[in-house]
């Protein structure tokens, strides 16, 4: 089978489409005829920086069609057409066939292409777990949304508008009408804001881009901020007198599944940017580390 591979960390260039053998499974495992990969920042960095240990296949994000199942295997069948985040250490998800344990999967929502699917599981649950786990986001709260129109957070806007509260992302003017069709309340162009004008106002502020200085003094007193990049400093935190936490996404079958219902059930979009093909894979790294996209880019693997 064909795989994306890395064997030595320090560029994007360094990967190469390689024959692997078709994977085994264990009796714990399915094997997935993997038919799209999402592509997430995580994989172009991962390649520079050197996450992982080499050599191994990028990404984690995968849709695709359940081909053999373990012994042990009774939630899932022959057939099923799947989504999910592999497991972060071993990555494994840019190739023709992926064998992994069921508490990684769910089904993939029926009303999306594979394409779309492949782009749901990193980004919806890193969305999910810092609007939900870390800052309890409520019914009728003011919150900011860093990035909005990028992967994790259009999953965030659309998240947030479901739970029901006013939403309001930093983005440029670019997407703002976009945004607002997808429901954002209003935006902040951070190319020309002076932050230093807004009003204090917000209870919760969810930060994907380091921008701690600008967002940490919009929060009310007792706000609460999470990052999913580079930690706020202490004593800013002290200063403003809110909670900050920063964590690193894991994945999840059970949330994922939460998030099949609200895609089925149309509370939650989809947006595609770019598709490549498995062979375009460098070309696919190099858009997203641009860090330009509006939602998600994908591979299409068969
Ligand atoms: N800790 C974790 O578990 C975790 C999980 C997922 C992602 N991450 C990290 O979170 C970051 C965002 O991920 P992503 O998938 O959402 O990235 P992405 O899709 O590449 O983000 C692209 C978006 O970022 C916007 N943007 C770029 N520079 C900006 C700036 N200075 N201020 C505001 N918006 C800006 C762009 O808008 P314009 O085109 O308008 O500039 C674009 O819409 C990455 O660094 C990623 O590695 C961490």
């Amino acid at each position: 089978m064909k795989a994306i591979r890395i064997h030595e960390k320090g560029a994007i260039d360094n990967v190469k489409i390689e024959d692997l053998p078709k994977p085994d499974i264990q009796s714990n495992q399915v094997l997935i005829k993997v038919k799209a990969c999402g592509i997430n920042p995580v994989d172009w960095k991962s390649t520079v920086y050197g996450y992982f240990e080499m050599p191994y296949t990028i990404g984690t994000d995968i849709s695709g069609t359940i081909e053999a199942i373990g012994t042990d295997v009774t939630d899932f069948k022959v057939g099923d057409n799947v989504i999910g985040s592999l497991e972060w250490a071993k990555q494994g998800a840019c190739a023709e066939y992926v064998a992994t344990e069921i508490k990684f999967l769910a089904l993939k929502p029926k009303n999306l292409s594979f394409e779309e699917a492949a782009a749901v599981p990193l980004a919806a649950l890193t969305a999910w777990q810092g609007l939900f786990d870390k800052l309890h986001v409520q019914t009728g709260q003011k919150v900011l949304i860093q990035a909005a129109a990028g992967g994790v957070g259009l999953f965030a806007v659309q998240f947030a508008k479901w739970k029901g509260a006013q939403v309001v992302g930093i983005a440029s003017a670019k997407n703002e009408a976009f945004l607002k069709s997808v429901g954002v309340d209003s935006i902040i162009d951070y190319k020309t804001a002076d932050f230093s004008k807004i009003t204090p106002d917000f209870d919760a502020v969810f930060d994907s881009m380091a921008s701690s200085e600008h967002t940490i003094p919009l929060l009310k007193k007792g706000g609460k901020y999470v990052t999913i990049t580079a930690k706020p400093s202490e004593d800013l935190v002290q200063k403003h007198d809110v909670t900050a936490t920063h964590f690193l996404f894991h994945s999840n079958a059970e949330q994922l599944k939460t998030i099949v219902n609200l895609i089925e059930q149309n509370h939650v979009k989809v947006f595609i940017d770019k598709q490549f093909k498995l062979t375009e894979a460098k070309d696919a790294l190099k858009y997203q580390h641009e860090g330009r996209s509006r939602g998600k880019n994908v591979l299409v693997v068969s």
